[in-house]
């Protein structure tokens, strides 16, 4: 049976998002551990019903389904690691224009609260996982979430994630976790995705 999940190609080449994110880090983050998930999902759904679905649809129905973690964990990772390739980009991050600063200043106390707390959701994140800037029910909110949980399992739409794995940043910062959080927000998160994704 032919391998059914692919490797989607990187928006930007490896060192684009350097100094903050070297080409180093990129190489083995996104070509050996993104491509491991993807790797590990077709072992693991071959001759299984989630062989032919859809990334989303095999997060969604394998979330917190106790034998299924190996998918779900896989297939999140998959879909994280994804969407955290496309928050980002070169020459970006800082202060949003537009609809997203508006909703910042009304449900998040404005840019430099919002700063604060999402880099700390990402700081406080206790081992591996991933911090959120999520839409729900119209109004924005930041999220954490443990290991490859991932709010693609249930209603609030993602806007931007960042990874904090150790594998995201610990060739370049070390235990430095906070300095690649901050370097992210101030540098590279791509707010108009972000806008994108909101509709
Ligand atoms: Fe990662």
């Amino acid at each position: 049976m032919s391998a059914p999940f692919t490797l989607p190609p990187l928006p930007y080449a490896d060192d684009a998002l350097a100094p903050v994110i070297s080409g180093n880090t990129m190489s083995f983050h996104y070509g050996k551990h993104h491509k491991t998930y993807v790797d590990n999902l077709n072992k693991l759904s071959d001759g299984t019903e989630y062989a032919s679905m859809p990334l989303v649809d095999v997060i969604k129905k394998t979330a917190g389904v106790a034998d299924k973690a190996g998918i779900f964990n896989n297939a999140a990772q998959i879909w994280n690691h994804t969407f955290f390739w496309e928050s980002m980009k070169p020459n970006a991050g800082g202060k949003p224009k537009g609809q997203l600063a508006d909703m910042i200043d009304r449900d998040l106390g404005g840019y430099d609260k919002f700063k604060t707390d999402f880099a700390q959701a990402a700081i406080t994140q206790f081992g591996s996982g991933w911090a959120w800037l999520v839409a729900d029910q119209g109004k924005l909110a930041i999220r954490k979430t443990g290991n490859a949980e991932t709010p693609v399992s249930g209603t609030a739409t993602p806007l931007l994630t960042i990874d904090v794995w150790e594998h995201a940043y610990y060739l370049d910062y070390q235990n430095r976790r906070a300095d690649f959080v901050n370097a992210v927000i101030d540098k590279l998160l791509d707010w108009d995705r972000a806008d994108d994704r909101l509709g």
